[in-house]
């Protein structure tokens, strides 16, 4: 096999699940039978995807690693590789190379309560560290999901937020900036669940992922109610090109996001020169 760590790997297409209008979550498999059994990775860590002759684009995995086998990526059809990856069919081709970027600090996270809090997509790297911990169940304390969507018909994954609060000590709250004439849940910005969700700041990390201007929302509150700098951690996204700390397009000040992050705490984050 080659060493060239540009060189994308063939996977297939083994199965498309549409999560919303404009979020698909596809199950690949590895064509090399060896990598298929030796992959692994981290929940937080992203792949670089490729569709052959169009390009490459960052996508986190939104599977866990609780489950191998099951490599999944949930991509929301954004622009031209994302349309163009929404245009394949099970059986398709594509190029997968990683994983890359640094992972949830998922031994720091062991013994806390967690709050995750996700905007949109966002909820599709947390997914994967969710999976995670309802997978060892035991090692964690108290599991509070947060989820915002534009609209009830933009909510992914609904299978499994109806799924989790089924877990032992998991409460799932969701709501919408636009409700339907169906809809009987809650309405507004994801900081609008704060009163629903009993939170203290004591003994929990916040996980955040999701557009900037909520991610900003979600940690000047979190830091009014008594997180530390340092218990707050989110993602930042930034446009990508080579995704091993090569060509500097993912740059923020001194770090590269491709490697340093996507994961960072509010503390390393409030650090760079970015409004998130
Ligand atoms: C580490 C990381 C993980 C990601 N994980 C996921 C994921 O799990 N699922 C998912 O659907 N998307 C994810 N994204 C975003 C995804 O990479 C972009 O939506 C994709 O690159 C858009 O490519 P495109 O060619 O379809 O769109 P383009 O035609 O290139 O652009 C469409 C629009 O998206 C904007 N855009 C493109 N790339 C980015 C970016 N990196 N950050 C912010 N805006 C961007 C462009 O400015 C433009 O407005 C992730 C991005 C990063 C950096
Ligand atoms: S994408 Fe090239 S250095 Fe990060």
């Amino acid at each position: 096999m080659s060493n060239n760590i540009y060189l994308p790997h063939i996977a297939v297409i083994k199965d498309i699940k549409e999560e919303t209008g404009d979020i698909r979550t596809f199950t690949l498999a590895f064509k090399d039978r060896g990598l298929k059994k030796s992959f692994s990775f981290r929940p937080g860590q992203f792949m670089m995807v490729s569709v052959f002759q169009a390009g490459e684009v960052p996508i986190s995995i939104s599977s866990s690693p609780t489950q191998p086998g099951n490599l999944q990526l949930s991509i929301k059809k954004a622009g031209s590789l994302t349309g163009k990856i929404h245009g394949h069919k099970v059986g398709d081709e594509i190029g997968l190379r990683g994983p890359y970027g640094r992972s949830f600090p998922v031994e720091r996270l062991i013994g806390k309560n967690l709050l995750f809090v996700a905007g949109g997509i966002g909820l599709a790297p947390l997914r994967s560290l969710i999976n995670y911990v309802l997978d060892k169940r035991t090692e964690f304390g108290r599991v509070t999901i947060l989820h915002g969507a534009r609209t009830p018909s933009d909510i992914p994954f609904r299978h499994e937020l109806s799924r989790w609060p089924k877990e032992r000590d998991v409460k799932v709250l969701v709501t919408v900036d636009r409700p339907d004439s169906k809809w009987r849940g809650s309405v507004g910005p994801v900081t609008t669940l704060w009163n629903k969700a009993d939170l203290s700041g004591q003994d929990t990390l916040a996980i955040i992922c999701g557009p900037p201007v909520m991610i900003s929302f979600v940690v000047m509150d979190l830091l009014k109610m008594g997180f530390s700098e340092d218990d707050i951690i989110s993602t930042l996204e930034r446009h990508m090109k080579c995704g091993v700390g090569k060509c500097g397009h993912c740059s923020i000040g001194h770090q590269l996001t491709c490697v340093d992050g996507p994961v960072f705490t509010y503390r390393e984050m409030k650090e760079l020169p970015t409004d998130l």
